[in-house]
């Protein structure tokens, strides 16, 4: 038995038995198989962020899912954004140290970052409050909340520069 998915653009089959088990996560399926190591695992169940992605334009935790549960489906990880993403382009201007960084250590980074990329999706100017709630499933150690914000902030001015573009 096999399954088929679209990762990054690109339509890839995989053999049940031989690229995954029925019980393999699609976090670890991704990383290991598909070699997509911009996504993270940290919690493994359900509760940073860390490993999130987007199917069919949603954001999801690929460690909650299974890899089967993904066959059909579009997937988009941090590798397949281009360069000048938005959000990509607004993350990596925000990252002077100090107070308003958007990231130290950047592991958490990928994770806020796809979360991001849906929000903006669905809706390229989005308040504060819509900021917040976005994010609030995906933590940082580093507590760069406040430069993260920030940086929501320019990948939504950039968005809406660009005509509402990702
Ligand atoms: S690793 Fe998936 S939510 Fe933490
Ligand atoms: S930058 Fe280190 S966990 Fe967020």
């Amino acid at each position: 038995m096999s399954v088929t998915m679209r990762i990054n653009g690109e339509q890839r089959e995989f053999e049940i038995g031989r690229d995954l088990l029925p019980t393999t996560t699609l976090s670890a399926f991704l990383r290991e198989q598909v070699g997509c190591t911009g996504l993270k695992i940290s919690c493994d169940e359900g509760a940073c962020g860390a490993c999130t992605i987007l199917m069919d334009g949603k954001a999801v935790l690929s460690c909650m899912l299974l890899a089967v549960e993904a066959d059909g489906h579009d997937l988009l990880t941090i590798e397949g954004l281009p360069e000048d993403d938005p959000v990509i382009e607004a993350f990596a201007e925000q990252c002077e140290p100090g107070h308003g960084t958007a990231l130290q250590c950047g592991y958490c980074t990928p994770g806020f970052v796809m979360t991001v990329r849906a929000l903006l999706n669905e809706n390229p100017s989005p308040t504060l409050d819509e900021v917040k709630e976005a994010l609030s499933g995906n933590l940082c150690r580093c507590g760069c909340y406040a430069g993260i914000v920030k940086a929501v902030g320019h990948a939504a001015e950039k968005t809406v520069a660009r005509g509402g573009r990702s």
